[in-house]
C-alpha cells in the first residue's frame, strides 16, 4: 500500500489533452487557465488508448510526455490513468473476445465504453502490457502523484469465459455440487444440477427463480471486477510501488460490492452528480452526505478520500440537466471536504467539441476563455481550497454507524413478496437523515466492518445476516454499545436460505423478540405506534407482528389484529442494548428515538434546522467544524467558539448563516 502524499488540497479534474492535439495553442491555453483557476491536479489519459497505442504493439507516448512536462512546468500535477475504460478499434476488430456478451447472450458490437470482458486473457494481456509501459515510462515523472485505475468499473459479461470463471468461483465456494444444490435449494421446481456445466448466469430469458444463484452471480461479478483491478494494479506496482492507486467509484451503484475493494485501493474516490435545484435541496444534501460517508468507507476509514468527479455546472445525462445556481458549486464542493475529501475534482476540464459529452459542463466552455460565471466560481473555490489547507489530512471520526450492506440489498431485491418495492435504500436514507439532523458524524458501513469504533449502530432492514455478524453485534452490545434494528430483519442467511426456528434468526437473542409475521399495508392504509405517555406516530408499508422474549415494549400498535402488541422494543444486553423498530414510520418517530439515544450514548446531539448540515474533521487536538446551509434562506445556527478559516473571523453562539453559506471553524480541543 502507498500513501496519498499530495502536498495541497487537490483541485482539477479529468483532462483530455489528446482530444485537442491537432488544435495548436490549446494546451498552452489550458495550463494558463489551470493556473488562473488555482487548479493543481489533472486526471490524464482516462480514455486515451487509441492515442497511446494507435496500432497493436506500437506505442506513441510522446504526446503524453510533452503534456506532462508542460503541466509540471506550470505546477500542475497528474493522476495518471490506465486506459482500460475503453479499448481501441483495432483490438476489438482483431480480438472480438475483448467485447462483452450481454444478457441476451449476444456479443456487443464495438462501441461506448466500460464494457470489456473482465475475464478475457487477451484483454488482460493488453491491459497488462500498456499499464507496464506507462508505469515504466512515467511512473517516476515528477508530475505524477498517483494512479487513476480505469474508469467507473461496471456492468456484467455473460461470455463463455465469464461463465466458466463463474463455475470455478462456485466450485471454490461450495466444493461439491451436492453442497451447492442444498445451499441454493434447487430441489424447488426441478432445478437440481447434476453437472457443473449446467450452471449458467441468471438472465431474463433463463433462470431467475434460484436466488442463491442470482446472489452468487452478483458476488462473482464483483469478485471478477476486483480481480481485474488487481491485475491492473499488479502491473503498475512492479514499477511504482510507492504511487498510490484509486479507482473512481459510484457510491450507491448496486452492481459492485465496493466494500470488498477497500484493501486494494490506497484511497477511495467518488464521482458525484447531485441534482440540485429540483426543489428539495435539503434532501439532496442529506442524500449526498450519506453517499460521502459511504464512499469514504470504501477504503480505510482513517484516510481522507477524494471527490474525483463532479460537474462545475451541469451534466448532460440526467433527465433535466440544470446548471448549479450561483453559490451552489462552492457549497456542494466543500460539502465533500466536510465529509473528508482532500480536494475537489471535476468532470471535465475542457468541454469536448464533439461526440456525446460535448454539452456536459466543464471548467472551460466552448467559448474558450475565462470570462464565464462557471470559471469564476471554480477559481474562487480554488482560492478557498488554499485557505482550507489546514484541513488536509484531518479525519472524520464517527461514533455512529449505519449499515448499508450490498449483499443484503441484493438479497432484498431478489425477494419476491411481501411487496414489490421493499424500499431498503429509502429506509436507510431515512435513518441516516434522522441521525445526521442531530449534527453527528456517521460512518456508512457494511455488516462485515469492525464495529468497535462505534457507540451506536443502526441496521435498518438487516434481512440477511451473514455468519458471525449476530455474534459480533452481541459483543458490541455486551460491551456497552446500542444497536437499532427494524422490521424485516434476521430472515435469511448469506445464501438466501431462511432461518429456521423463528425470525429474527440469529438476532433473536440480542433483540429478545420473536417476529411471528409481517403485515403489509396497501397505499393509504396506516396503523400507529403509541407510547404510554401519549406520543403517537403513524406507521405504514410493513409492520412486523412481534412477541417479547426478554425485551421490553416501549410502544405498541394502535390498531388491527395486533393492536396492543409491541411496536418498539428494547432489550438490555450486557452493558448495552438492542432496540427494534417494528414498523415503517415517518421521520417523526426516528427524530424522537435518535434524539434520545444519541443523548444516552453521550454523543451530544444538536438538532439542526432543515437544510443545515454539520460535519467535523479532526487532526491531533484540532477539530474542523463545517456548518453548511443548503437553503436559499438565511438560517440562524448555534456555533461553538472558533475561527472561520475562510474569513479569519472568530465566531461563536447564535450566528446567521447566509443562503448557500458555510462556516469552517477551527476549534481547539
Ligand atoms: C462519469 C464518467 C465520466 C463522465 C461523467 C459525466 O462519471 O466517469 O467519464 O462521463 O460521468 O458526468
Ligand atoms: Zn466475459
Amino acid at each position: 500500500m502507498a500513501d496519498w502524499k499530495f502536498d495541497r488540497m487537490a483541485h482539477g479534474g479529468d483532462y483530455n489533452p489528446d482530444q485537442w492535439r491537432h488544435i495548436p495553442g490549446t494546451w498552452d491555453e489550458d495550463v494558463r487557465l489551470m493556473n488562473l483557476s488555482h487548479s493543481n491536479l489533472m486526471s490524464v489519459g482516462i480514455f486515451s488508448w487509441a492515442a497511446l497505442e494507435p496500432e497493436e504493439g506500437q506505442f506513441d507516448f510522446g504526446w503524453l510526455e510533452e503534456i506532462l512536462n508542460k503541466l509540471y512546468a506550470h505546477d500542475v500535477h497528474v493522476l495518471l490513468a490506465t486506459p482500460s475504460g475503453a479499448r481501441p478499434h483495432w483490438m476489438a476488430q482483431k480480438y472480438p473476445e475483448v467485447l462483452r456478451v450481454n444478457e441476451t447472450l449476444h456479443r456487443n458490437s464495438f462501441g461506448e465504453r466500460e464494457n470489456h470482458c473482465y475475464t478475457s486473457p487477451t484483454y488482460r494481456m493488453f491491459v497488462d502490457r500498456i499499464n507496464r509501459a506507462l508505469a515504466e515510462r512515467f511512473g517516476n515523472h515528477p508530475a505524477v502523484v498517483g494512479w487513476h485505475i480505469s474508469n467507473e468499473y461496471s456492468g456484467e459479461c455473460y461470455c463463455p469465459l465469464c461463465q466458466n470463471a463463474f463455475r470455478a468461483f462456485l466450485k471454490q465456494k461450495y466444493g461439491t455440487l451436492d453442497n451447492l444444490n442444498q445451499q441454493w435449494w434447487t430441489g424447488f421446481w426441478a432445478k437440481t444440477y447434476t453437472d457443473w456445466s449446467q450452471i449458467e448466469a441468471p438472465v431474463p430469458h433463463g433462470e431467475g427463480a434460484v436466488h442463491g444463484l442470482t446472489l452468487d452471480w452478483k458476488r462473482f461479478v464483483s469478485h471478477q471486477t476486483l480481480d481485474f483491478m488487481r491485475h491492473e494494479i499488479r502491473a503498475l506496482r512492479a514499477f511504482t510501488p510507492d504511487l498510490p492507486v484509486t479507482t473512481n467509484m459510484m457510491g450507491l451503484y448496486d452492481g459492485l460490492d465496493y466494500f470488498r475493494f477497500k484493501d486494494d485501493v490506497d484511497f477511495a474516490s467518488y464521482d458525484s452528480y447531485p441534482q440540485w435545484g429540483a426543489g428539495d435541496d435539503a434532501s439532496v444534501a442529506m442524500e449526498y452526505s450519506l453517499i460521502y460517508d459511504l464512499s469514504r468507507n470504501f477504503c480505510d476509514r482513517q484516510k481522507p478520500w477524494l471527490l474525483m468527479e463532479s460537474t462545475p455546472s451541469m451534466t448532460n445525462w440526467q433527465p433535466i440537466c440544470k446548471p448549479k445556481r450561483p453559490g451552489m458549486h462552492r457549497l456542494s464542493s466543500l460539502q465533500t471536504v466536510a465529509h473528508g475529501s482532500d480536494g475537489v475534482m471535476y468532470f471535465q476540464w475542457r468541454k469536448s467539441r464533439g461526440s456525446s459529452e460535448k454539452l456536459h459542463g466543464a471548467v472551460v466552455d466552448h467559448c474558450g476563455h475565462e470570462n464565464t460565471r462557471v470559471f469564476r466560481e471554480v477559481s474562487q473555490l480554488g482560492e478557498e481550497l488554499i485557505r482550507l489547507d489546514a484541513v488536509r489530512g484531518s479525519l472524520v471520526d464517527a461514533r455512529v454507524a449505519v449499515i448499508l450492506d450490498m449483499n443484503n440489498r441484493w438479497a432484498i431485491d431478489c425477494a419476491q413478496g411481501p411487496r414489490k418495492d421493499k424500499r431498503y435504500e429509502e429506509v436507510v436514507k431515512d435513518h441516516y437523515r434522522a441521525l445526521k439532523t442531530f449534527g453527528v458524524d456517521i460512518d456508512m458501513i457494511d455488516m462485515e466492518q469492525d464495529f468497535t469504533p462505534y457507540r451506536l449502530i443502526v441496521a435498518p432492514m438487516l434481512y440477511m445476516v451473514k455468519p458471525g455478524v449476530a455474534e459480533r453485534l452481541e459483543q458490541f452490545a455486551q460491551a456497552g454499545g446500542t444497536v437499532v434494528f427494524t422490521y424485516w430483519c434476521g430472515m435469511v442467511n448469506e445464501n438466501d436460505l431462511c432461518f429456521l426456528g423463528g425470525f429474527p434468526g440469529p438476532l433473536k437473542r440480542l433483540l429478545g423478540i420473536w417476529i411471528e409475521e409481517t403485515d403489509v399495508l396497501y397505499p393509504g392504509q396506516t396503523n400507529a405506534v403509541c407510547f404510554p405517555d401519549g406520543r403517537r406516530y403513524e406507521c405504514d408499508y410493513l409492520c412486523d407482528v412481534v412477541h417479547l422474549e426478554g425485551a421490553l415494549a416501549l410502544a405498541s400498535y394502535e390498531g388491527d389484529y395486533y393492536a396492543g402488541m409491541p411496536a418498539l422494543t428494547e432489550n438490555r444486553f450486557g452493558e448495552g442494548r438492542a432496540l427494534f423498530v417494528a414498523a415503517h414510520t415517518g421521520l417523526d418517530l426516528l427524530y424522537d428515538l435518535y434524539g434520545r439515544l444519541l443523548k444516552e450514548c453521550s454523543l451530544s446531539p444538536e438538532r439542526q434546522k432543515e437544510g443545515v448540515v454539520v460535519c467535523r474533521r479532526h487532526a491531533g487536538d484540532k477539530t474542523f467544524r463545517f456548518t453548511m446551509n443548503f437553503l436559499d434562506q438565511p438560517q440562524t445556527v448555534t456555533l461553538p467558539a472558533g475561527r472561520d478559516l475562510l474569513t479569519g473571523k472568530q465566531l461563536s453562539g447564535e450566528t446567521e448563516l447566509p443562503p448557500l453559506g458555510l462556516f469552517v471553524q477551527e476549534i481547539d480541543g
